[in-house]
């Protein structure tokens, strides 16, 4: 696995792959790494030759009350995760070149960036798109895999690629859990023993929502209520939003219906810590 840190290096090293005619995966992070993100490196390298893993802390998608300054890192072990997983070149840049004094450049893509995380978090997809219209641009990828965690951001940046003819193909990947049901989250750390067991409320309400609807709950609003319910009985929580929206244009729905794919999204603070967890529903 080699490391490289300059943008033009990273430009030649994906010139030279399409000139060699290999195909070129890329698996866009900010580190910490955990199975989550291993798995999306393992499914690139799968489909592709050669698989470029970005690590960056993208200081453009968090807001200056956010996390930025005190996100986790650890490089010595994220290397380590990355060349097992079958990573060719781990690209780490520094942010003054990747945000240079002066720069003024943002992507947004209307609409959908505005939306469930949008809401809360107003700033955040336009940095988000920022950056990997510029890592898109930089490593020029056939494929960029993506976690369905983040479901919000598999649609946007799907929309990105798209509106912006990147020629990109996204590959969205399923959500990696620890045995619990807890999503992975660089952000898990930050939970207290305490708060870490009451975090396993997020994936035990989507699943008790699942069987609601399986059992013949059509309506969304009494789903949502029912979550709302079983979040709150959990002290150190509290809620930013519940919400079911269809799964491709996450527009809000009043009904589960057969052939809608229906994503149940949430978004709830654990003490200090905010997480994130969803499930797609579709009815035949
Ligand atoms: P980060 O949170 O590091 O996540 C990198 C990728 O790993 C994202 O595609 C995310 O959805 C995926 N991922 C995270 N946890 C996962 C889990 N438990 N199971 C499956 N996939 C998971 O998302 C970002 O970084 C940034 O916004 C980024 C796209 C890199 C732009 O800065």
């Amino acid at each position: 696995m080699k490391t490289i840190i300059s943008i033009s290096e990273m430009q030649n090293f994906s010139e030279r792959a399409r000139l060699r005619k290999k195909t070129v995966g890329l698996v866009p992070t900010m580190g910490y790494l955990h199975e989550g993100h291993v798995s999306l490196i393992k499914t690139a390298k799968k489909s592709c030759d050669l698989v470029v893993t970005s690590i960056f802390v993208n200081p453009a998608q968090f807001a200056p009350n956010e996390d930025f300054v005190r996100y986790p890192r650890d490089i010595a072990r994220d290397k380590k995760l990355c060349k097992s997983a079958g990573t060719t070149v781990l690209f780490t840049p520094e942010a003054e070149s990747m945000y240079p004094k002066g720069y003024s450049t943002y992507i947004t893509v209307e609409g959908i960036s505005s939306v469930l995380e949008g809401k809360f978090r107003p700033t955040h997809f336009r940095g988000v798109t920022t950056v990997v219209a510029k890592l898109f641009l930089i490593v020029n990828p056939d494929k960029a895999f993506f976690g369905r965690k983040d479901a919000q951001q598999c649609v946007v940046i799907k929309k990105l690629a798209r509106d912006l003819n990147f020629g990109t193909e996204i590959v969205v990947a399923p959500i990696v859990r620890e045995r619990d049901g807890l999503a992975m989250s660089s952000r898990n750390i930050y939970l207290s023993p305490q708060e870490r067991e009451q975090a396993t409320i997020l994936r035990a309400s989507l699943l008790h929502a699942e069987t609601m609807v399986k059992k013949g709950t059509t309506k969304t609003a009494e789903v949502v209520k029912e979550i709302a319910r079983l979040i709150e009985t959990k002290p150190a929580a509290s809620v930013d939003y519940i919400a079911v929206v269809h799964a491709e244009s996450l527009t809000e729905l009043e009904k589960f219906e057969p052939g809608v794919p229906a994503l149940i999204a949430l978004a709830v603070r654990i003490g200090k810590t905010r997480l994130i967890d969803n499930t797609t529903i579709i009815l035949h």
